[in-house]
């Protein structure tokens, strides 16, 4: 677990990086606060990692210092293990940057800053196909930090609107369950454990990757509080069938809300698949969350929620608070964040307009489709959707039937020193024996950076196939070492968690998110995006 950070004791953190070294003294140089970064004092010390230095130290010297630290982190542009955005106008940055120091819950004092968030939801909605019939009552949306967040206000939504139903029929209310697929991603996991809810988990199959419908309603009975269908799945991309769940729900008159995650393909979908029926054209369909910092096209944090009524969203759940002299309606986990994710929202949406959107969903949607392509004819066995029946990412793994002396997560060890971030995984429990790799084709992945990607991924099976069994295992550690970053005498490993037990992953080894290669494989926390 990366951001779980543990706190050294006083024996790691006064341990020198080299054993020894404490006995060595060097010569002290007053210090002269008008000589350069690299000549002043600080360039020859370590930086502080335990205790808060007592002295201040200048502005240049602290931003250098930090700088040249962050510049052992990858290239972001090379980063195609992640969803999130890398790229976004100068303009946009610029109007981001302008609101860092807005607390957005100030309501009363940055007003507009709230009235861009409701036009954002406004126009989510909208995409999302949420009723707008006068007859019917407003659907409902917020922004959050991400879609976690957003998932986290749903399920209690949702288990607070079941506990209401049942409470008024005098039944018992004690054991809700969620039924979903064995593939969520870790914040489904989060929202049943920290809000006690049952998880009812669809396994994935080694030939099938998204929820069975069928097995899903089977699974719903009275204290189902509702059912996760998932928009581009973290493993494939794939799109689960939402309308095939509505309709048994219907056919079957089953009483079961479904909240749709679309926290990857809740901004592609309805560009480049219009008429998949997925959001609130289905009427089981009660609640989406989408991720405004994946192909919504902004840097994180931010996503959204949408409920289709008040029905779905109980009121006791809602504080109205008047802060600062505004009353406000407020469904958050978190009180202070910051107004510039929202503002950048707001900035791609009407400067791309729908039509913006579908230009670049629909190129990247090619490119991908033209990146599955070339894998296949290179021998790899795609496990992805193409033609904009997935999100755009390619997810592909190695042949079997050529008896390679070497694993995917080789493949991705050896794409890693030319600076290449493409996780090697495995799939979801009752399937993970499935090796795969997986490729997410974001705004800034152009063609022909896709290009020099596909020559490097023939150099490295190349060279894989040149080396025998021992030396891909020496090269694997070798790079595993040089990979292990911000463990400088450091205790970055969480010891107290590991081999924990409660979490899919605990119990089956299931990688909720396709780990970084800058991991080792045995790490137990490799959910890091
Ligand atoms: C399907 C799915 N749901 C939820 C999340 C969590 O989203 P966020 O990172 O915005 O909290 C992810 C992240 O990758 C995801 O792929």
């Amino acid at each position: 677990m990366v951001h779980l950070s543990t706190v050294a004791n006083d024996n790691v953190a006064q341990k020198p990086l080299v054993e020894g070294m404490e006995k060595i003294k060097f010569r002290q140089d007053e210090d002269d606060q008008t000589v350069s970064v690299y000549g002043s004092r600080y360039a020859e010390q370590e930086l502080p990692a335990h205790e808060m230095p007592e002295e201040q130290m200048p502005k240049e010297v602290a931003y250098r210092m930090i700088k040249d630290d962050l510049s052992l982190d990858g290239n972001p542009m090379l980063n195609l293990a992640s969803f999130v955005t890398t790229y976004m106008e100068e303009e946009a940055e610029k109007l981001m940057a302008e609101a860092l120091p807005k607390n957005f819950i100030d309501y009363e004092e940055y007003p507009q800053t709230a009235d861009i968030q409701n036009r954002c939801v406004a126009m989510i909605a909208r995409l999302f196909n949420a009723p707008t019939n006068e007859s019917e009552d407003n659907s409902m949306g917020t922004s959050t930090v991400g879609s976690s967040e957003a998932i986290m206000l749903g399920t209690l939504a949702m288990k607070k609107r079941w506990q209401n139903k049942r409470k008024a029929e005098g039944k018992d209310y004690s054991k809700p369950n969620i039924v979903m697929n064995s593939a969520v991603q870790v914040c489904w996991e989060k929202a049943a454990r920290y809000f006690e809810v049952e998880e009812r988990y669809v396994f994935c199959t080694e030939d099938r990757y998204v929820i069975d419908p069928e097995e899903c309603v089977k699974l719903v009975d009275e204290n189902t509080i509702g059912i996760c269908a998932i928009i581009g799945t973290t493993y494939t991309g794939e799109y689960e069938d939402v309308k095939a769940i509505n309709d048994l729900l219907v056919k079957q008159d089953i009483d079961c809300p479904i909240h749709v995650d679309a926290a990857s393909g809740g901004f592609v979908a309805p560009f480049v698949v219009p008429e998949l029926e997925w959001d609130f054209r289905l009427e089981k369909v009660i609640s989406i969350n989408v991720s405004g910092h994946k192909y919504g096209l902004v840097y994180p944090g931010v996503g959204w929620v949408v409920w289709r009524s008040p029905e779905y969203l109980p009121k006791e759940l809602v504080f109205n608070i008047n802060y600062l002299g505004a009353d406000q309606a407020s469904f958050t986990l978190n009180f202070s964040k910051g107004a510039s994710q929202v503002i950048g929202q707001y900035y791609q949406m009407i400067r791309l307009g729908k039509n913006g959107y579908r230009a670049i969903m629909s190129n990247l949607t090619r490119t991908s489709d033209y990146l599955a392509a070339c894998l296949e004819q290179l021998g790899f066995i795609l496990m992805s959707k193409t033609g904009g029946q997935g999100l755009p990412l390619v997810a592909f793994r190695l042949d079997p039937a050529k008896g390679h002396h070497y694993d995917e997560f080789a493949v991705a060890h050896q794409l890693r020193e030319r600076g290449w971030v493409v996780p090697a995984y495995t799939m979801a429990p009752h399937s993970e024996k499935l090796k795969l790799m997986r490729v997410v084709v974001r705004e800034d992945f152009s063609r022909s950076r896709c290009d020099t990607l596909i020559k490097d991924i023939k150099l490295a099976v190349d060279t894989l196939n040149k080396m025998d069994k021992d030396k891909v295992e020496q090269h694997v550690e070798h790079v595993k070492k040089h990979t292990k970053h911000g463990k400088k005498k450091g205790v970055s490993q969480n010891k107290h968690y590991e081999n924990e037990k409660y979490s899919l992953q605990g119990k089956s080894g299931k990688a909720s998110q396709p780990p970084s290669p800058f991991l080792p494989r045995t790490n137990p926390f490799v959910r890091i995006y």
